[in-house]
């Protein structure tokens, strides 16, 4: 496992890297045959508008875009879906479960603190880090509703430095997400990559200071 001396705190981002939205793909399963395919489109649209909203300064929290994002895909893949089935759909962001190693990750980095920085709405944040048992491993859960822009926006990465008050070249930030990886480096923090499935590198330049497969690997 990498050493990594000096590092002050841990700051994570929250969907795909603390939390699998595996269960957002089974309540994909009542409207669809191919939930992988809903869940894949969805997801994707849901960061673009949260880019398209950040450039055009028109920002509405995650759960509204989330919920454009999956009227759109309803309607991209010719599918029906009710009322009642959308709503379950969202619903799931809010019932999430952790992926299984990172209790213990976060138990084994106690000491310097640990933190949530996410597109995520207060309150999804809120029930997902309930509906997952990390409330004892978290001192800081910070969403870019503060600012009122989404990741990569330098303002965004700017709100864990200042509420840990640790520098953000002290700072570990881990995600899951290539390109969020590529924002939070950009802005000059040390960075992890969680490349939970084996997904390319971007090409932005701006690799990772270290590369692993799942939390319980992170340098101390
Ligand atoms: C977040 C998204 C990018 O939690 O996964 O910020």
């Amino acid at each position: 496992m990498p050493a990594m001396p000096g590092v002050g705190g841990y700051v994570f981002d929250a969907y795909g890297t603390l939390f699998d939205v595996h269960s957002v793909v089974e309540a994909g399963r009542e409207i669809t045959a191919d939930p992988q395919a809903l869940s894949l489109t969805w997801r994707q649209k849901q960061l673009e508008y949260t880019w398209l909203r950040t450039l055009m300064g028109r920002y509405e929290d995650f759960w509204a875009v989330t919920e454009s994002a999956l009227r759109w895909t309803i309607r991209r893949l010719r599918l029906e879906a009710t009322d009642a089935q959308r709503r379950r759909l969202m619903e799931a962001y809010l019932s999430l479960a952790c992926f299984p190693e990172v209790p213990g990750a976060l138990a084994r980095l106690a000491g310097r603190p640990r933190a949530i920085l996410s597109n995520g709405a207060p309150t999804m944040l809120e029930a997902a880090v309930a509906s997952s048992g990390l409330q004892g491993h978290l001192e800081h859960v910070l969403s870019v509703d503060a600012v009122k822009m989404y990741k990569p926006a330098p303002q965004v990465y700017a709100l864990a430095p200042r509420a840990l008050g640790v520098p953000a070249d002290a700072l570990l930030f881990v995600s899951s997400n290539a390109w969020d990886v590529a924002g939070a480096k950009a802005f000059g923090y040390r960075v992890a990559w969680c490349n939970r499935l084996g997904a390319p590198e971007e090409e932005l330049g701006l690799p990772a200071d270290v590369v692993v497969t799942a939390l319980d690997q992170l340098p101390l």
